[in-house]
């Protein structure tokens, strides 16, 4: 990614795409000042006509390149939370409009089931769910493999490899959900952004052709929306094995939709995953006020950082291979600073800690050379740093929650309102046990010190899908997708839109 990495080797939707971006638009824009030169010599003339318009063409150029510089790493800007300024709403829903029904919805008075695709990065993931949460059947191609040698995912292999396995891939959780054709499904959901833009358009193009052939309504899914939406899954029916026998079906209606939700509306949530790390206030479908970001690497971008200096498998994200590392380690071992300790808001930031583990690894072996800290370092030092990396990136964490976890209940004391004591841990790191595990005790932690902490109400209750729920999949998209349709809302299977970045709220800016 950055640093030491290629600029190819990208993980990170946001900064990294853009910058892909701007280094083409670059190329372009040297090409067409060197073109307006060879124009300018061939001709040998100085026609001051011919002048004026290359100049007035160079500006516009210049214009759009600059307006499509402040667009890099907008993601990550948007991740910086600013409490109480800043609502984040899904397109097409704001507070006098309601919801669109733009393709239509299904019969909502009985179960339905959704086709869900999600390809925004390394996974291509389908999945046939049904309205009350059943994960009916679900395949799943992850690209591991492939990116294994680069060191990081590579938008052109990664596309490919969508191509390679959409087919196969949808064909096969329909198969497994127990359909003979997609006519017997009774709407598409896909994952439209923030993603790498060459991966979202695999699955886009597909759910969309899918939609349109078979007349379906259709759901254009936010990829962090399905993050955070599946801390609501009905938790005993997120394993297939029990989709068969279980018999957990009811009429769909909105209201009894809305009760046996895993946990209801408002609530906080903690999504943290390869892209993104935020904390936020989710106030009801496509309705989300971000009150912490980071301010420069995710988590997972972390934890992946670090799994590369350490020499470890990083193909599928190397969280995995760290955590269990950290297993063997000490985690006090190895010193490191806790990121932004004074800092009074709920901001996140990984970078300055990526760099301290790096200097300790180096002071470990006592060379400050780059590149094969990994073979000088022994295995025990290896699973000490992975440890303390791992003890102090969730210490971080708990700092930052539990001033969010305060500040919702003081915001509560001062405004009154829905009280807010459930918290959704979401995105690909959630999938993390010693995270779960620290969470859960913060939870109890932050109830305990409540005054009347008898008061079942006041109690902080913790949300976590399970761990292969956590990460990408196809479940994720299909239940946003039945999640939106249950508000009335689908979108146009026409468009051919999807968004690199897409800040909840920016329709406008993300197009
Ligand atoms: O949500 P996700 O699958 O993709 C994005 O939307 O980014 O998250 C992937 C990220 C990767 O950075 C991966 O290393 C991390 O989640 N991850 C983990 C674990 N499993 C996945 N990090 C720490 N511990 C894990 N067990
Ligand atoms: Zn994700």
């Amino acid at each position: 990614m950055r640093g030491n990495q290629a600029p190819l080797l990208t993980r990170i939707f946001s900064t990294d795409t853009g910058t892909t971006a701007s280094t083409s638009t670059q190329e372009n824009a040297t090409q067409i000042v060197s073109n307006l030169q060879n124009q300018t010599t061939r001709t040998g003339t100085h026609d001051n006509q011919q002048v004026h318009r290359n100049k007035k063409k160079e500006k516009r150029f210049n214009e759009a390149r600059n307006k499509r510089r402040k667009l890099i790493g907008l993601a990550k800007a948007m991740d910086h939370g600013q409490p109480g300024i800043v609502t984040y709403q899904l397109p097409r829903h704001s507070e006098t409009k309601d919801y669109l029904a733009a393709s239509g919805l299904p019969d909502r008075t009985r179960p339905f089931t959704v086709l869900g695709i999600e390809s925004s990065c390394d996974d291509t993931g389908a999945a046939v769910v049904r309205s009350d949460g059943v994960i009916l059947g679900e395949a799943l191609a992850s690209q591991g493999d492939i990116h294994e040698q680069w060191g990081g995912v590579v938008p052109g292999l990664a596309r490919d490899a969508h191509e390679d396995a959409i087919d196969r891939i949808v064909d096969l959780a329909v198969e497994r959900a127990g359909f003979s054709s997609i006519q017997e499904i009774d709407a598409i959901g896909v994952t439209i952004g923030p993603g790498l833009e060459i991966c979202l358009r695999v699955g886009a193009t597909k759910a969309r052709e899918l939609a349109q052939t078979f007349q379906k309504p259709f759901v254009g899914v936010h990829h962090l929306e399905a993050h955070i939406l599946m801390a609501r899954l009905p938790l005993e029916e997120a394993s297939p094995s029990t989709a068969t026998t279980n018999n957990f079906v009811f009429p769909a209606t909105d209201l009894v939709h809305e009760t046996v939700r895993t946990m209801q509306f408002p609530f906080l949530a903690l999504l943290v995953s390869g892209g993104h790390c935020q904390i936020m206030k989710c106030l009801d479908i496509g309705k989300y006020s971000i009150i912490g970001g980071t301010l420069d690497d995710s988590l997972g971008e972390a934890y992946d950082k670090v799994a590369r200096l350490l020499g470890l498998p990083v193909g599928g994200g190397g969280g995995p291979a760290v955590e269990a590392l950290a297993k063997q380690g000490d985690p006090t071992a190895v010193p490191l600073p806790i990121p932004l300790r004074n800092r009074k808001d709920c901001d996140f930031s990984f970078a300055g800690l990526k760099t301290a583990v790096r200097r300790a690894a180096e002071k470990i072996c006592d060379t400050e050379m780059d590149g094969n800290l990994e073979d000088l370092l022994t295995d025990q030092d290896k699973a000490n740093i992975a440890a303390s990396f791992q003890n102090v990136a969730i210490k971080h964490i708990e700092q930052r929650l539990e001033r969010a976890m305060k500040m919702v209940e003081q915001e509560e004391q001062e405004q009154g309102g829905s009280k807010i004591r459930s918290l959704a841990v979401v995105g690909g790191v959630a999938a993390n046990q010693e995270l779960r595990a620290r969470l859960e005790t913060l939870c109890e932690r932050c109830s305990s010190s409540q005054d009347n902490d008898d008061d079942e109400e006041d109690r902080w209750k913790m949300f976590v899908p399970p761990p292969r729920l956590c990460t990408d999949q196809g479940s994720m998209s299909a239940w946003a997708a039945i999640e939106r349709i249950m508000v009335g809302s689908t979108d146009d299977p026409t468009s051919r839109d999807v968004y690199a970045r897409y800040p909840f709220s920016l329709e406008h800016e993300a197009k």
